[in-house]
C-alpha cells in the first residue's frame, strides 16, 4: 500500500534501522526495487527527482509506482519527491499523488544560489503547512551538500552549486538544526556532512575529516526525535567500477560512502539514505558486459534483464545492510 514516509521513518526509529531511498526513472528500476523488497519483506521508499519527472513524464512515474503498489499490496511503498526546488514544485507533486515531498530550501529556486537561512525556514514552513493538511510527509535540508576535500558545492548534472564554501556552510550546525526543526515542524531533516551527489564524492576512502559521521552524532544528540536523512549516500562499489572499465567504460578513480559508515550513522538517527548512483553503476556495468559478450543481440529485453538483475542485487544488499529485512 502507498503510505506516508513519516509512518515508515517512525517505525524505523523505534526499531533502530535505516531505509534506503532509491531514485527511479524507469520501469526496470521500479521492478528491481520491488522484487528485492518482496524477497526480503522490506519497506520501500522510491523517489523521483525533477530530472526523473522530465525524463519519464509525471504520469508515467506516478503510474509506475502505482503499478508497484498494486503488484505488491503487502509491501508499504512511499512515493517521494526528491529535491523540490520551490513550494510550487512540491504542490505539483502532492497533486500528482506523492505521499512525501522534499522541499530543498538550502538553495534558492534557481537551484544554484545558496539560500539565506530565513528563506529556507520560510519555504519549508510553507510546504509543511500545505503537506501536513493532507497527510503528506515533508523532508527539508539544512546545510549545503559538497566536498570537504575541495570545499566546493555539489554541482551534479547542472543542478546544485559549485561555489567554494566554508566548513560552516558544508556542515549542518546542530544548534541551527534544532531551531530549523522547531520553526518548520518538518518530518525529516537532510543534513550536510561532506557527501555529494554522483560518482565522484571522495578521492580516497573517506576518513572522519572528509566524511563527518561525528557531526551526525552531534545533531542526533541535540535532536534525538528528528529523523535524519543522508543524501549522496551511494557507496560506489569498486567491483562495479572495475567491471565498467573492463567492458570499455571510462571512469576515473573515486570513492563513495562506505556502508559501515552508513551503518554507524543509522545508530545515531539516520533513517533515510538516498541512493541513485549505485543503481546507475550496477545497470551500466551489466549492460556493458552484455554488449561486449553478445555483440549480435538487439532485443532490449535481453540487455535490460541483466541490468534489472544487477539493480535488484545492489538494492537487496542495501536493504540487508541497513536492517530492513522483515520490517515491511
Ligand atoms: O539529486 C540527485 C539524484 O541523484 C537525482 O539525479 O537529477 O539526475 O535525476 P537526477
Ligand atoms: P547518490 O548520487 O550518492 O546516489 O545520491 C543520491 C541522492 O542523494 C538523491 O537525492
Ligand atoms: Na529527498
Ligand atoms: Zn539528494
Amino acid at each position: 500500500a502507498l503510505v506516508s514516509m513519516r509512518q515508515l521513518l517512525d517505525h524505523a526509529a523505534v526499531n533502530g534501522y535505516g531505509i534506503p531511498a532509491f531514485n527511479v526513472n524507469n520501469l526496470e528500476q521500479v521492478q528491481a526495487i520491488m522484487m528485492a523488497a518482496d524477497e526480503l519483506n522490506a519497506p520501500v521508499i522510491m523517489q523521483a527527482s525533477a530530472g526523473a519527472r522530465k525524463y519519464a513524464g509525471e504520469h508515467f512515474l506516478k503510474h509506475l509506482i502505482q503499478a508497484a503498489v498494486e503488484s505488491y499490496p503487502h509491501i508499504p511503498v512511499v512515493m517521494h519527491q526528491d529535491h523540490g526546488q520551490s513550494p510550487a514544485v512540491c504542490q505539483g507533486a502532492i497533486d500528482l499523488g506523492f505521499s512525501s515531498v522534499m522541499m530543498d530550501g538550502s538553495l534558492e529556486a534557481d537551484g544554484k544560489t545558496i539560500a539565506s537561512y530565513e528563506y529556507n525556514v520560510d519555504v519549508t514552513r510553507k510546504v509543511v503547512d500545505m503537506a501536513h493538511a493532507l497527510g503528506v510527509t515533508v523532508e527539508g535540508e539544512l546545510g549545503c551538500l559538497g566536498s570537504l576535500e575541495t570545499m566546493q558545492g555539489d554541482k551534479e548534472d547542472g543542478h546544485g552549486t559549485d561555489a567554494v564554501m566554508t566548513h560552516a556552510e558544508l556542515l549542518t550546525d546542530p544548534e541551527q538544526a534544532a531551531d530549523f526543526v522547531q520553526r518548520t515542524q518538518l518530518d525529516a531533516l537532510a543534513i550536510a556532512i561532506g557527501t555529494s551527489h554522483g560518482a565522484y564524492k571522495f578521492t580516497r576512502k573517506p576518513t572522519g575529516d572528509i566524511l563527518a559521521i561525528g557531526r551526525v552524532k552531534e545533531i542526533h544528540a541535540r535532536l534525538p526525535n528528528t529523523h535524519l536523512v543522508m543524501h549522496g549516500s551511494s557507496s560506489v562499489p569498486q567491483d562495479l567500477l572495475a567491471k565498467i572499465r573492463e567492458f570499455g567504460g571510462d571512469m576515473g578513480q573515486t570513492f563513495g560512502v562506505p556502508v559501515e559508515e552508513i551503518q554507524e550513522a543509522i545508530k545515531h538517527g539516520v533513517r533515510k539514505i538516498n541512493i541513485d548512483t549505485d543503481i546507475r553503476l550496477a545497470m551500466t556495468a551489466a549492460v556493458r558486459e552484455f554488449f561486449v559478450k553478445n555483440p549480435s543481440k538487439f532485443d532490449p529485453r535481453e540487455f535490460l534483464k541483466p541490468a534489472r538483475d544487477a539493480a535488484k542485487s545492489i538494492v537487496r544488499q542495501r536493504f540487508q545492510e541497513f536492517g530492513c529485512e522483515g520490517q515491511a
